[in-house]
């Protein structure tokens, strides 16, 4: 169930993952070992991890061998990203000064949709050495048993909360049809895997989403205490569709 929407101004839900900083990177699934080999291929790249949260993506893109510096504003999540030895700066993208370095990688895991794309793509077109790529991925972790339509019912009596359906058609195109527009070509890749979550990881992990976090502490403990209910014992098997889009400027790369 990832975060739908190309782009969120509500900077409300953006900073709401701070508060739940451990948890987050407790709970939050790693990104499919293909996609992170697919980004390094291996080489010593130096990456650039935009709104690197407690670095699930920069850690598993240093142990495929990449020299990784994350952005990240949030200093909970930040702390976290740093105690696995990860560099990091300090900054919303949109302020962040490059200061004349180059990246043969720039990297949005689960992030892009929390900047505005015209300006952060412009800034992103003089970061990237000649060749070099901008991905942006998502995790798409979707219930299968339980389904998502069997969890939806649970979800009628928090509609703020309730998850989008695992793939949104237009909200891809618009964001392929904005990167396109600012020279990039675009390569669209899915990373598929099967997951099994305990009723307990899979509450844990949907209580780290921004539509969850928002809830009223009330509120969020009820749908938390109906939605273990509903899971039971058998757990929620699940299917994640990691969605990666590979940008090259000019179609160079
Ligand atoms: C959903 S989390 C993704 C974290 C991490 N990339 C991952 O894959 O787990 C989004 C992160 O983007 C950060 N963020 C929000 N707005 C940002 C901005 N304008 N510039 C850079 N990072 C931002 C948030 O603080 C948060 O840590």
């Amino acid at each position: 169930m990832p975060d739908p929407k190309p782009v969120h101004t509500d900077r409300r839900r953006a900073q709401a993952f701070g508060a739940v900083a451990s948890d987050y990177d407790r709970h939050r699934p790693k990104y499919p070992a293909a996609l992170i080999a697919r980004i390094t291929s291996g080489r010593n790249l130096h990456v650039l991890d935009v709104g690197a949260g407690t670095g699930i993506s920069s850690a598993q893109l240093t142990d495929a061998g990449a020299r990784v510096l994350a952005i990240e504003p949030d200093d909970r999540m930040a702390d976290i990203c740093v105690s696995k030895g990860i560099a990091v700066e300090r900054s919303l993208f949109e302020e962040w000064d490059p200061a004349g370095r180059r990246y043969d990688a720039v990297v949005f895991g689960q992030s892009f949709h929390w900047v505005q794309p015209g300006p952060a793509l412009a800034k992103i077109a003089q970061l990237l050495v000649e060749g070099g790529r901008l991905v942006l991925m998502w995790n798409r972790v979707f219930p299968v048993r339980p389904s998502h339509a069997d969890l939806a019912e649970v979800y009628v009596d928090y509609p703020t909360a309730a998850p989008s359906t695992p793939i949104d058609p237009a909200a891809e195109a618009a964001v392929i049809a904005e990167i396109e527009s600012h020279g990039f070509a675009v390569e669209r890749v899915e990373f598929d895997e099967d997951l099994h979550y305990t009723s307990t990881e899979w509450l844990g992990m949907v209580s780290t989403h921004s539509n969850h976090l928002i809830l009223e502490a009330s509120q969020r403990d009820q749908l938390m205490t109906r939605l273990a209910a509903f899971i039971g014992p058998a757990g929620v098997a699940a299917r994640n569709s990691a969605l990666a889009l590979f940008c090259t400027k000019d179609g160079a790369g």
